[in-house]
């Protein structure tokens, strides 16, 4: 079959696979190949067990694979044969050397660009996905015109803002599509060329398009901000542990102000996730590195507070089962950063394991998807740790639930019989506020919720 154009893009992660499946299959006039240099990574990409967890992920890869979706590793050959490629690799935190700790890891980035630069032999747009420091894209402009072929390269910003667990859905139906671009001719060219691939589902008045650097630092921005709400609402929580305010009620008080809004208001054990802390600590580097002390205190404060809200999580477990948990077995009921996904990247509950760990307590672990990712993760404690899948026989015995991840099935468990099944007295340890705590309670656990009183049987 002849395609109209044909898409490349490097990085076959929780981005580049999902993001490129959408537009394979929303475009059947487009060829779309994704190539990575993690071979077992593109098998599992042309396999039934996908390397990524997604609600509905499977079945557009099925629906559109072999036919205009492909995963490949020749990456030469693809670039090669691609006029549009977008670049979805990993850009962590340095962790090294200058501005380690909070600056971003751009050697995977450039390696790519001098890649493409060694076999490109005709024009092509280059497409920044992965998430970057403002005006990176200046210097992928610099590697690409730095080749002695003489080729057109044009660099777009164009980054993602799906959140995990519910990538096909905002895939399907974002917000906004942000395309930046350089305000020249053919800057606007390549622009256009971009708008009319997301075009073919996305409403126009959602392609936002701007210039380069406003696009680059709106993705930053973007994470800050969600971030802080959740830091935000987390800080409440703790004043409400001392004043017998209610942080539910808290938050539907104030997310019905319209200013505000009521969503991402929901009091936890923190954020996790690849993206949030890595994107704050990139923005704090910028703002030091232009001289702006305050304003990078300001968004480092929003990663300590979740750091804090970790930290209280476990000391109010310590305290409440009598200072000691030496000994004691408890069962962390989730252990991916959030439900819907298998990624474990940053999840507050490694933080938690290693901290209950240290007390001495044995963990048992549960989790519909994470199971396999918590065990590398973990590895290094494993002597203390069990991993079941079934969440009954995980509780067997067990003197605490720490819930960390907020899967639903975890709110529809028969509890009457975990109760049953645990050491007395038994306590759960609500990390998301998604039990029903007046009905443990009846049962006879003593519960505790985040930013609310605690429901004990103790006189
Ligand atoms: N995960 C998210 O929810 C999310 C959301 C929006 C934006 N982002 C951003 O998107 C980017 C990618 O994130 P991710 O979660 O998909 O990362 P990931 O680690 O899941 O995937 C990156 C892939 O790039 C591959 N890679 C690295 N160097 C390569 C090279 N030179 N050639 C070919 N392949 C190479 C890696 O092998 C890996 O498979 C990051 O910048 C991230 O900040 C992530």
């Amino acid at each position: 079959m002849n395609f109209k154009k044909n898409i490349l893009c490097i990085g076959a992660g929780y981005v580049g696979g999902p993001t490129m499946a959408m537009i394979a299959y929303k475009c059947p006039q487009y060829k779309i190949t994704v190539v990575d240099i993690n071979e077992d990574k593109i098998r599992a990409w042309n396999s039934e067990s996908l390397p990524v967890y997604e609600p509905g992920l499977y079945e557009i890869v099925k629906k559109t694979r072999g036919k205009n979706l492909f995963f490949d590793t020749n990456i030469p050959k693809c670039i090669k044969e691609s006029e549009i490629i977008f670049v979805s690799v990993n850009t962590p935190t340095k962790d090294y050397g200058v501005g380690a700790g909070q600056a971003a890891d751009l050697q995977y980035w450039e390696k790519t660009a001098r890649t493409i630069r060694e076999y490109a032999e005709s024009p092509k747009i280059v497409i920044e996905k992965s998430t970057l420091p403002v005006r990176t894209s200046l210097a992928m402009e610099r590697i690409l015109s730095s080749g002695k072929k003489n080729i057109a390269f044009e660099v777009l910003s164009n980054p993602e803002f799906l959140a995990e667990g519910t990538a096909i859905r905002d895939l399907e139906n974002p917000d906004r599509v942000l395309i930046g671009s350089r305000e020249t001719e053919s800057g606007y060219i390549a622009r256009e060329q971009l708008v009319e691939i997301y075009a073919n589902w996305v409403p126009k008045e959602k392609i936002l398009t701007t210039n380069l650097w406003s696009s680059e630092l709106s993705k930053l921005a973007a994470n800050a901000f969600l971030a802080q709400r959740i830091s935000s609402i987390n800080a409440i929580s703790a004043l409400c542990e001392k004043t017998e305010a209610n942080i539910d009620e808290v938050a539907t008080a104030i997310g019905m102000d319209a200013r505000i809004g009521s969503k991402f208001l929901k009091a936890s054990i923190g954020f996790g996730g690849s993206c949030f802390k890595k994107d704050i600590m990139n923005l704090v580097y910028l703002c030091r590195f232009y001289g702006l002390k305050e304003v990078a205190e300001y968004w480092e404060g929003v990663v300590r507070i979740n750091e804090y809200q970790k930290e209280r999580f476990t000391r109010n477990m310590l305290n409440a089962m009598f200072n000691t948990l030496a000994g004691k077995k408890i069962c962390l009921f989730g252990f991916a950063f959030k439900a819907n996904t298998g990624d474990t990247r940053e999840t507050p509950s490694i933080f938690i394991a290693e901290k209950l760990i240290e007390e001495r307590a044995n963990i048992i672990i549960t989790d519909p998807k994470a199971l396999e990712n918590a065990k590398n993760d973990l590895g290094h404690l494993n002597s203390h740790i069990e991993y079941m899948k079934d969440p009954y026989k995980a509780v067997q015995g067990c003197d605490a639930i720490a819930l960390l991840t907020e899967w639903d099935i975890y709110k529809s468990l028969d509890y009457r019989r975990i109760f049953e099944l645990m050491t007395k007295p038994s306590f759960i340890f609500d990390g998301r506020n998604i039990l029903n705590h007046s009905e443990l309670y009846e049962i006879g656990f003593n519960v505790f919720p985040i930013g609310k009183p605690p429901f004990t049987h103790f006189k």
